[in-house]
């Protein structure tokens, strides 16, 4: 695997497998890398035929500074990983590298990036589109794989792209969420729970399949958040930020009394680590 820690020689490089007519596959992460980090990298080794990852935690995106501070790094454990998962650059830049200067863009997003994730953690969209912006210009992908995991992300994105982005060619490729055996959405965040904690945090995926279950049996939207309100309160590790059923493509609240192309999207505290799960209903 190539390792580039600056912009020029990496775009110099792109140019050139570019020029050999090679299809180039994007991975944005921000490190500490598991087997979620993993499924997009083979996704993208699957279509394309150089697979460029970042690992770059990215200080606008954080709206916490305690949770920035904490995030787990690991830049020779990452290595390892796209190495056996066969990634062919990775980009690890610095934080002046990427902002020389400080990023004072301010995305307007509409209604996609207001409601959950941008309620609650006001200004951590901008700080995602001011660096997935810069990746995408830098890389130019043909295809950027992005995990469901971060559902609104995703369509933050999309949204950024159709906005700021109108000649960015790349595909925008949502993949599906990966779990642990015991079902927990696979997290870089899960490295900061204690043993009791990871234990409780089972319960917030266990919540969720439950629901689409009683979805499936023809539940309503209240008798679904209901039962999921009722559910975390049950473990005195957890304490729900929110619970929200959305339409899976506009992430608006649901109005019908009936959950129909719906996501359930929910953020837990599990002690001071803030975990976010969904599930498709
Ligand atoms: P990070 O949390 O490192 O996630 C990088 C990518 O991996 C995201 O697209 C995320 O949705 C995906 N991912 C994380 N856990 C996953 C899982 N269990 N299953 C499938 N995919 C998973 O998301 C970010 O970083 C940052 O916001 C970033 C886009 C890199 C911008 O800084």
């Amino acid at each position: 695997m190539e390792i580039f820690y600056e912009i020029k020689p990496l775009k110099k490089r792109l140019e050139t497998l570019r020029k050999q007519g090679k299809k180039i596959g994007f991975v944005a992460t921000m490190g500490a890398l598991h087997d979620g980090h993993a499924s997009l990298v083979e996704a993208s080794n699957r279509d394309n035929d150089i697979t460029v990852v970042s690992v770059f935690v990215n200080p606008t995106q954080f709206n916490n500074p305690d949770d920035l501070a904490k995030y787990p790094r690991d830049l020779q454990s990452d290595v390892k990983v796209l190495e056996e998962n066969e990634a062919d650059i990775l980009f690890a830049p610095s934080v002046p590298e990427m902002y020389p200067t400080e990023d004072t863009r301010q995305f307007e997003l509409g209604s996609v990036a207001e409601v959950m994730e941008g309620k609650y953690r006001p200004g951590h969209f901008n700080g995602v589109c001011q660096v997935v912006s810069k990746l995408f210009s830098i890389i130019e992908p043909d295809n950027a794989y992005f995990g469901q995991k971060d559902y609104q992300q995703i369509a933050v994105i999309r949204e950024m792209v159709r906005r700021y982005m109108p000649d960015f060619k790349g595909k925008i490729v949502s993949c599906p969420i990966k779990r642990e055996a015991d079902g927990l959405a696979l997290s870089s965040r899960n490295l900061l729970l204690s043993p009791e904690q990871r234990t409780s945090a089972l319960l917030i995926s266990r919540t969720l399949f439950k629901a689409k279950e009683m979805s499936d049996g023809g539940a309503t939207q209240s008798e679904l958040t209901n039962f999921i309100k009722k559910s975390i309160a049950t473990d005195a590790n957890l304490c729900l930020e929110y619970v929200e059923i959305a339409d899976r493509d506009t992430l608006q609240p649901i109005t019908a009394d009936r959950p129909v192309n719906a996501v359930i999207c929910i953020t837990v505290y599990d002690g001071k680590v803030r975990l976010i799960d969904n599930i498709l209903l």
